[in-house]
Parts: structure tokens; sequence; C-alpha cells
């Protein structure tokens, strides 16, 4: 596992963004997996700015982490008031690069049928040959997509009830846009499971800020364990990328916060 520190959340999104660049260039029909959330946003604007010099998406395939269950893309509300992840992706990403509608696939919130659904995600990724990049983010509860603690470290795409924490944490942006009241908020999601990310070819997990820094450290120093989902990066046997910012980075043991300081 690499863990490289930057000076701040500016510095982390622009070496996120060279790296799934990188990638591109390198493979230009690769297959990316996206996050949602606070963290990527910067690296999404980065790769925008980076589409405007020339940055080719018109061969790539996504396949984002997970879904809340029960929301999907609304047409008939304003943009803002629909928290679902397609918006997020398509607000903050997808609407400005070259990337092919029939390239996007984020789960459907709104599926009749979600263990078919849940079962179909799994063998389109496998029939797009396996991501080659997951781009992850870290839950207050330590969860990777929404493999909250207890998650099995080998599960696959499927529905997953929401911990308190998560929706403690998400609760502010539906309660914002919508004026959502708590138990209006969905309480469920599909995901992406944990042994559907460790089958990627490489991982780039990002934290910003001192409210990760501490299951940061449990993550990435601690026990391997279900109860902090995100720590199977430990135990992933492809490339691990590990960009935090400073604040993100400051509970980590002497030797690893040392490292890599730019
Ligand atoms: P955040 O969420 O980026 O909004 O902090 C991360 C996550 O839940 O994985």
């Amino acid at each position: 596992m690499d863990i490289i520190i930057k000076k701040d959340y500016e510095q982390m999104s622009k070496c996120a963004a060279e790296y799934v660049a990188a990638l591109i260039h390198k493979k230009p029909n690769c297959v990316i997996g996206f996050a949602t959330g606070s963290t990527p946003i910067g690296t999404y604007r980065e790769l925008i700015r980076m589409h405007k010099e020339g940055l080719d998406f018109s061969n790539v395939i996504a396949f984002n982490l997970d879904e809340y269950y029960g929301i999907g893309m609304d047409l008939s509300k304003p943009y803002a008031m629909d928290q679902s992840y397609q918006r997020f992706m398509h607000e903050e990403i997808f609407n400005y690069i070259n990337i092919k509608k029939e390239n996007i696939h984020i789960p459907d919130g709104l599926t009749k049928n979600p263990e078919e659904f849940c079962k179909e995600y799994e063998e389109a990724i496998k029939k797009a040959g396996g991501i080659d990049l997951q781009l992850l983010g870290i839950g207050g509860d330590g969860h990777w997509a929404f493999n909250e603690p207890g998650a099995s470290l080998d599960s696959r795409t499927r529905i997953e009830k929401l911990s308190k924490q998560t929706l403690d944490d998400n609760y502010e942006a539906f309660y914002k846009s919508a004026g959502f009241l708590r138990d209006d908020m969905p309480h469920y999601a599909i995901t992406m499971g944990i042994g559907t990310i460790l089958d990627a070819r490489s991982v780039l997990m990002l934290a910003n800020g001192y409210k990760k820094a501490k299951i940061v450290a449990k993550a990435l120093e601690g026990p391997v364990t279900n109860q902090v989902t995100a720590s199977a990066i430990q135990i992933f046997k492809g490339e691990a990328i590990v960009i935090l910012d400073e604040a993100a980075a400051s509970m980590l043991s002497e030797a690893k916060s040392s490292t890599s300081v730019s």
C-alpha cells in the first residue's frame, strides 16, 4: 500500500486526478469505479479541467459504487431537490466530460427487483473486463461504499441497511436540499460489496480533514475487521494507493506520516 500525504484538499485532489488521467492515457478504454460524497468532488473538478485540455473519456467505462435505495434521478424535481447519486455524478462530472451515456453504470435506486439488479450489476462489471481503478472515500464509520460495520469482507453487490452514523453523516444534505425529515431519508442503499471492490486491479482511496483522521488510522493501521470495512485495503492484492491531506493523516503512526509529505 502506498500512502501519499498532501498538504491540503486541493493538492490531494490534483494528485488523485493525475492518477486517473495517467490510467486513461495508458488505457483509453479503462474501467473506472467512481465514488460519491464530498471527498472526490475536487478530483472531479480537476478531471473536468483536464478534459477541457484534451483528456478523452470517450472510451472510458464507469461503474459507481453505490446508490440510495428508493430514490433515483427524478427529472420532475429541480436537481438540487434530488440527493440521488445519479444526480450527483451527472452534476459533479459526467455532464462536463465526453463519457458516453451507455458507458455509465450507476446502481438503480428505483429498481423493483433489487436482487436481480445486483446480480446483473456484478455481471456487467465482469463483462466489461473488471474494474481497473476503483476510487474510494471512507465513511465516518469506516465504510467503503455503503459496506457498513459488520458487512462481510467477501460481500458482493447487494442491498445494505445504513448505519446510524451514516444516516447522521448524510442527513444534513437531505435536509438542506429538500427539507427531508430524518425518518424520510433512505435507510437502505444498493452497494458494491467489499469482495466486489477487492476484485478491482487497483484502488485509490482518498480522505481529507481532521474528522477523518481517527478512522483513517484505524483502517490503515488497525486490525483488518468487518467493523471497519475500509480496513480491507490491507488485504488488497492489487495496487493500493491512499492519498490523504495532512489533517486526515495526522493520527497515523510517525513512520507512516513522515513518509511522503509534499
Ligand atoms: P464523504 O463520504 O466523502 O462525504 O466524507 C465518504 C464516504 O461515505 O465514503
